[in-house]
């Protein structure tokens, strides 16, 4: 993948170059936003990363620009927490996503995975593909009845599902099938933002409203008026916000912070979660009322181990896909199929199409063989492997067991393994474990 960074910031266009390049990517960076467009035009890059505040030309103009030089660039602006506004209009203007600066590697790179992958899906739609959602399990089959049935309602809907298995996908599916579609889409993730900045973000504020509020400021939801707001990651909002959104799920009607008056707007509320919700209603962190609101309407994704029988047709999918935007044609072999489906895939969908991804760039070969696959398998094996016989590596392999059994239910595998929930959720984060 070719990678455009446009940043007048000189040490962060170096590492974010360094640190691109080390994982594979091909990278080109430019201190100025016309320099972006001329490249832009002269060569076939794939994404841009884009910074918005630049002398010159800024980050809404190059997204402009560079998306009528390349219709296909993937666009992904980087701003400040206090211009997320400006940022949304960068969405407007085509690109692809925007994210706060300062902002982490992996995320980044996670942004580019997941738009690379779906990109060909926006501009071309494969037969019996519906709005990208591969898969002809009983599962997906039934979510995507579900989306069908409720896309044009307003009413909430909460999708559940472990991370990589196709939340924000479906969240898509639902906007650009409804009939909302001509209206912005705009997600925002609760886990990136402090709770006050959240509030702020989603409601707005009058001028004056606290220390440091010298304008006024338009929030998300007043922005996504006549079209969807996501919101991802909702366990993590805070209480006072949630009452705020119960009250305007439940009236249309909410007030920016400081104003004596209401606005009412006529959004589409979309959340996702991938932890235990439950656990977070039951100890008080999230209320009952709007739980239960949200819940009125749910989608639960199955993890993709759950649902071994949409992995073949995933993989061709990911396949087309990769040979169309990279014009290189490529295959599977039945054998390699056959050892893709034995493994669990805990990071779902996502792990799955970037081993895939890494095996296509590394085998030289146009053909994905199960020696490759079973050799890239093994590799990726080896730090666990190499310790095998240590305490350690026991202890990761039984907590893994028992996480599982409980369906990652922390609560439960804590009861099960004989340690508290804190506890679990140190160690968790200690061996990596999701
Ligand atoms: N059924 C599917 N068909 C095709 N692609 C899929 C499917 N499910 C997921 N994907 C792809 O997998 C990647 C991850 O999906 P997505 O971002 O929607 O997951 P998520 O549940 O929102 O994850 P997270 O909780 O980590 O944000 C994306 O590239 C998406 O296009
Ligand atoms: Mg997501």
């Amino acid at each position: 993948m070719k990678i455009l960074i446009v940043d007048d910031d000189q040490i962060f266009r170096k590492h974010l170059s360094k640190a691109l390049i080390r994982r594979g990517y091909e990278v080109e960076s430019v201190e100025k936003g016309e320099d972006a467009v001329r490249l832009g035009s002269e060569r076939p890059f794939d994404a841009a990363i884009i910074d918005m505040n630049m002398p010159g030309m800024n980050g809404l103009q190059v997204v402009k620009e560079l998306k009528d030089v390349n219709p296909a660039i993937i666009s992904i602006i980087l701003t400040g927490y206090g211009s997320i506004s400006t940022a949304v209009d960068s969405i407007k203007l085509g690109a692809y996503h925007y994210q706060t600066k300062p902002c982490n590697i992996s995320i980044l790179e996670k942004i580019l995975t997941d738009a690379s992958s779906e990109r060909s899906i926006i501009h071309k739609s494969f037969e019996g593909i519906y709005h990208g959602i591969a898969g002809k399990s009983p599962q997906i089959q039934k979510i995507i009845s579900t989306v069908q049935k409720v896309k044009d309602s307003s009413l909430p809907v909460l999708i559940y599902g472990e991370s990589g298995t196709g939340k924000e996908l479906v969240a898509r599916a639902l906007h650009f099938d409804s009939c909302r579609k001509d209206g912005p889409f705009i997600p925002i993730n609760c886990a990136l933002l402090k709770p006050d900045l959240l509030e702020n973000e989603l409601f707005g504020h009058v001028k004056g409203a606290f220390t440091g509020a010298s304008d006024i400021k338009e929030g998300l939801i007043a922005i996504a008026d006549g079209g969807t707001l996501f919101i991802d990651e909702i366990a993590d909002m805070n209480p006072a916000v949630q009452a705020g959104l119960l009250r305007f799920i439940e009236t249309g009607i909410f007030r920016p912070l400081g104003s004596v008056k209401e606005k009412k707007v006529n959004v589409r509320i979309v959340t996702a979660i991938n932890k235990d919700i439950e656990e977070e209603v039951s100890a008080g962190r999230f209320r009952k009322d709007l739980y239960y609101r949200l819940k009125g309407c749910s989608i639960d994704i199955p993890p993709l181990r759950e649902r071994k029988g949409d992995i073949p047709e995933l993989v061709n999918y990911f396949i087309k896909n990769f040979s169309e935007t990279q014009k290189r044609p490529v295959t599977v072999t039945p054998a390699a199929v056959e050892v893709i489906l034995s493994r669990p895939w805990h990071g779902n969908v996502r792990e799955l199409f970037r081993f895939l991804e890494t095996a296509l760039i590394l085998g030289e070969d146009n053909t994905l063989s199960k020696h490759l696959i079973n050799s890239l398998l093994s590799h990726n094996q080896e730090k666990p492997s190499a310790s095998s016989s240590s305490l350690e590596s026991r202890e990761v392999n039984y907590i893994k067991e028992q996480l599982e059994a409980c369906r990652w239910n922390i609560s439960r595998a804590a009861k099960a393994l004989g340690i508290d929930r804190r506890t679990l959720q140190r160690k968790m984060v200690r061996y990596n474990l999701r």
